[in-house]
């Protein structure tokens, strides 16, 4: 919510998220009645009370259909409640991932618990056909897998470790937190249904047939007896809030009661756990339990619209993806922890790294990925949830937005302005007040009297625009969009099956379930040109507000017991809700036009899987170099656990910046994937061109050097489309075995170009330490200065004046640039590009230059060029990375596009010539100075070797 207070108290230089504005462990009641568990668990006699029986290759059951080979079902008990049945089910997919799931089957009760999540999130999960194999015996199941990994299941107390070569590496359950309360009347209170129970001992099943592929080494076993003495109270509570629950002036109706898990996660080698987005917390995960922890409140899952939130917090944001990383030297391994209800996270560097997860509803669905670098890591979590969608070139250069511009004269002269600063610009955005009384779609034509001339006047700057739509519907009958989805009754419900109602930014208003496959087609329409007739090719998307925000509901957003299609509670799908909004406007975008198009749309809320749709930003972050300082940690998270094309408010949403920080800003700006300008409603004007000298001209470099390394974003965006890789690397990825390195996250690396940056984020800041890791030289991108090669890593200081800031290029790199700055990316798409070439210890060096028409999906058919490049023994050669369609229209489009200069650093010969096929071409050379007391790197540059992009040549260096 923004108000005008806000503004004014930051300009004071007050700013606090409203803490009782939500929810802390205590005070939800799952969290309350869970959480214990750990401290619990810490008595000499505490024991899980769950067992497996024996198992059988799955079947039919509620978790999933039959597959052939790859999954087995345990049946699962508690002492607890000996007459409640679950099911454990582990599959083995594709990837060499291990799935565990675990429901509640056969239950009298009327509810289920929510089994939809990986539906949404998961693009594929292919079981892994005939490469597993299981053999049980005395109490304990092997499932061996992939390339020399086995799943050790001990039955009784349940305990699953995945074991690579001998070592446990993960383990579900080490601990016993693993608890799944079952459904219940409210009638049946706890007391009285476990009352005989205590103090059992656990009943083994005597496993079902065994059909013939489940090699059992023994007679169906005999199971040691399960002694251990199980006190009720560990694992439940006396909670009066399990079956309705009370916050502030908001009551929960909990119709289906007490359904919250319980599991617990240990990482034996780990020594750092990363992942968890989103929060504002540094990158490698700090306790949040145990003395002197460095939180007290647990990581928090739940997508909220939070106001000005704090720069060093586990509170929940906007975004939660379950996925963490645990790491060490001796390897990376990962968890995803597929759940979209509530849920809150526990940290402790215990024994490794021990973790804790409460989640409200849901059935659990662990996916084990192996790593065992981060690397595999990446590309196991995009075999599941997808790899990032390719974004049209545009939506990879400047965006300008604020809150807002008013009017149609405004729009072009921001366009007008950018052109005579001679700074780039290539998307103008509208927020809300663009809609008449906030009803999207319906333009406010008193300010935008034209919005289709005015779109294609901006369109004749090269430039494109974006309107946000948000999903809250305003509530009046002149509305179609509000007519239509009642007519088509496809609203989210309330917990009395009425349409639901609430407060956004048009007042009183609903909100479309997107969980409705009625609405799909219908939100697709939406956006088509007959529809939706103001707009044009060159309108796209800004999703906001889609946690879903509600002004005044509990949480500001939406009460747990409302429904959704299939009769699921908003608790159930809550962190999926905004995804899919995003998935179906994408969808909508997509196929506005005859030929489909790369559709751009930006989305606040996200879940594991949202890359596929688009880009998301860290939505209202604050002008204070605080928040500033902490949003690297914050990207790097993001882009671990998929959402890489991440960016934050150039200049912070709240607040006026002063020059010295914007112009730091910016300079981070250029370096964020998704890089844009944005303000609230009260903030002053500060659009780049409105600045005085220097401070304008600092601005310009900034926004020019993104233009300059557009093509070096974008390989790195096509390894993200194409391998699931992150657009930007933390330090631990790229150097896993460098333990002093791992926890570094106020820097990072683009891609595979070995451009390394480290923003500036201290006010007065003159000069700035970046982290280099061994084994290669660095050199500066701002000048000769260079690092050689160390045996160990180190600090270096690099002088910050106002107009330069850490940018390095690692050697044994090689990457293209544009140098020829334009108004917009999609005029220099047939400007010449260069290649600096940095040469490693062994001066040798590799790249890649990816290329495509930046915005049909031509590029899936073979109509790009792929290029490897390759400096060895003398030589720089460029050859074909990835064959590509013979008849590739996009190839002949540029094939007059040269390569116009050649920079190599750091060779350690002065040549004596420089050739191309047996042609000699012109070069300068400068000796540098590597030995001197600050080494400046020897700068061979070649112009015009005379050769094309999408050719095969090599350039000789004798
Ligand atoms: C939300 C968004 C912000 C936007 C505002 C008005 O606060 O996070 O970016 O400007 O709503 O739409």
């Amino acid at each position: 919510m923004k108000l005008l207070l806000p503004a004014l108290l930051l300009a004071l230089g007050v700013h606090a998220v409203k803490h009782e504005d939500f929810k802390e462990c205590g005070q939800t009641s799952f969290c309350r009645r869970l959480r214990p568990l750990s401290t619990k668990s810490e008595s000499a006699d505490f024991a899980s009370p769950y067992s497996l029986g024996t198992p059988s290759l799955a079947s039919a059951s509620q978790i999933g259909a039959p597959t052939k080979d790859s999954a087995w079902t345990f049946p699962l008990s508690s002492t607890l409640y000996p007459e409640v049945a679950f099911e454990l089910r582990v599959d083995v997919l594709e990837g060499d991932i291990a799935r565990v799931r675990v429901d509640e089957v056969g239950s009298a009760s009327p509810w289920r618990r929510y089994n939809e999540t990986a539906r949404w999130s998961l693009l594929s999960s292919e079981p892994a056909h005939g490469t597993a194999k299981i053999s049980t015996q005395n109490g304990m199941s092997s499932i061996k897998y992939g390339h020399g990994l086995e799943l050790r299941i001990n039955h009784a107390p349940l305990r699953i470790a995945m074991v690579r070569d001998g070592t446990e590496e993960i383990v579900f359950n080490d601990r016993g937190l693993f608890h799944m309360e079952h459904f219940r009347t409210k009638e049946m209170p706890v007391e009285e249904e476990v009352k005989e129970t205590e103090g059992e001992q656990v009943k083994t099943e005597e496993g079902e047939a065994q059909t013939e592929e489940v090699e059992i080494k023994s007679e169906p076993e005999e199971q040691e007896p399960f002694e251990a003495v199980i006190d009720r109270s560990w694992f439940e509570t006396e909670d009066g809030d399990m079956f309705e629950e009370q916050w502030k002036r908001w009551r929960d109706s909990k119709p289906k009661g007490p359904e919250a898990f319980s599991l617990d996660i240990s990482f034996p080698l780990a020594k750092h756990v990363f992942g968890l987005p989103e929060h504002a917390s540094p990158l490698s995960l700090p306790d949040t339990i145990g003395e002197g922890s460095h939180y007290t409140e647990p990581y928090r899952l739940w997508n909220v619209d939070i106001f000005e939130y704090v720069a060093d917090s586990p509170m929940a944001l906007y975004g939660a993806v379950p996925l963490l990383h645990a790491h060490s030297t001796k390897g990376t391994v990962g968890v995803l922890n597929l759940v979209a209800s509530e849920t809150w996270v526990d940290v402790a560097h215990t024994n490794g790294v021990q973790t804790h997860w409460i989640s409200e509803s849901g059935i659990m669905d662990l996916l084990l990925l192996p790593g065992p670098n981060p690397t595999a890591l990446f590309e196991q979590y995009a075999s599941l949830t997808g790899p990032a969608q390719m974004p049209p070139q545009f939506a990879t250069a400047y965006h300008q937005c604020r809150w807002n511009y008013n009017t149609q004269g405004e729009v072009i002269e921001v366009q007008e302005r950018f052109e005579e600063a001679d700074m780039p610009l290539d998307v103008t955005w509208l927020d809300i007040e663009y809609a008449d009384e906030h009803r999207y779609f319906d333009w406010n034509k008193k300010m935008f009297p034209d919005p289709v001339a005015m779109i294609n006047q901006v369109a004749k700057f090269g430039r494109k625009m974006v309107a946000i739509v948000d999903p809250h519907i305003k509530r009046t009958d002149s509305f179609r969009v509000y007519k239509d989805s009642l007519d088509l009754d496809i609203l989210i419900k309330k917990a009395d099956n009425n349409n639901f109602d609430g407060w956004c930014w048009p007042g009183s208003s609903v909100w479309v379930d997107f969980f409705n496959p009625k609405s799909w087609e219908w939100w697709t329409r939406m956006f088509s040109f007959e529809t939706w007739a103001d707009q044009t090719k060159d309108l796209f998307v800004w999703n906001d507000m889609n946690e879903p925000s509600v002004f005044d509901g509990p949480e500001i957003t939406m009460p747990k017991d409302n429904i959704h299609d299939g009769g699921w509670e908003h608790r159930d799908v809550h962190n999926i809700n905004g995804m899919l909004f995003h998935n179906q406007t994408q969808h909508a975008i997509t196929v506005r036009e005859p030929t489909k198009k790369r559709p751009f749309v930006l989305s606040r809320a996200f879940f594991a899987g949202s890359q596929r749709f688009g880009s998301v930003w860290t939505g209202d972050n604050l002008g204070t170099w605080e928040h500033m300082a902490g949003e690297a940690a914050m990207f790097l998270s993001n882009s671990i656990a998929g959402i890489s094309f991440v960016g934050a408010d150039i200049g912070g949403f709240f607040g006026n910046p002063g020059n010295e920080m914007l112009v730091r800003w910016y300079q981070k700006g250029a370096f964020m994937p998704f890089m844009r300008a944005h303000a609230h409603i009260d903030t002053k004007r500060r659009e780049p061109y409105l600045f005085e000298e220097p401070i304008r001209s600092y601005l310009r470099d900034a926004l020019r050097l993104r233009y300059i390394l557009l093509p070096a974003w974008y390989n790195a965006f096509h390894d993200a489309a194409t391998k699931g890789h992150p657009v930007i690397w933390p330090q631990y990825a790229k150097y896993p075995s460098d333990e002093t390195g791992a926890a570094v996250d106020n820097q990072y690396y683009v891609g595979d170009s070995g451009l390394l940056f480290r923003p500036v984020v201290d006010e007065g800041a003159t000069s700035a330490d970046v982290y280099l890791a061994a084994g290669q030289p660095f050199y500066d991108y701002f000048s000769p200065r260079m690092w050689p090669a160390r045996s160990k890593p180190r600090n270096v200081t690099i002088d910050t004046p106002l107009d330069k800031f850490p940018l390095l290029i690692e050697g044994g790199h090689i990457f293209p640039s544009r140098e020829r700055v334009r108004r917009s990316s999609s005029l220099m798409r047939l400007d010449p590009v260069t290649f600096t070439v940095a040469l490693g210890h062994n001066q040798e060096a590799k790249g890649q230059l990816y290329m495509d028409d930046g915005e049909t999906f031509a590029w899936e058919s073979g109509a790009f060029i792929h290029r490897a490049l390759e400096f060895k023994n003398g030589k720089l050669s460029s050859t074909q990375k990835v064959p590509h369609n013979a008849k590739n229209e996009y190839a002949q489009s540029i094939q007059d596009v040269g390569v116009e200069r050649v920079r190599v650093l750091g060779l350690n010969q002065e040549p004596t010539s420089v050739s191309v096929s047996g042609k000699e071409v012109q070069f300068v050379w400068d000796k540098g100075a590597p030995s001197a007391k600050e080494p400046r790197a020897a700068v061979l540059t070649i112009k015009n070797p005379g050769v094309k992009v999408v050719n095969d040549w090599e350039i000789v260096i004798a």
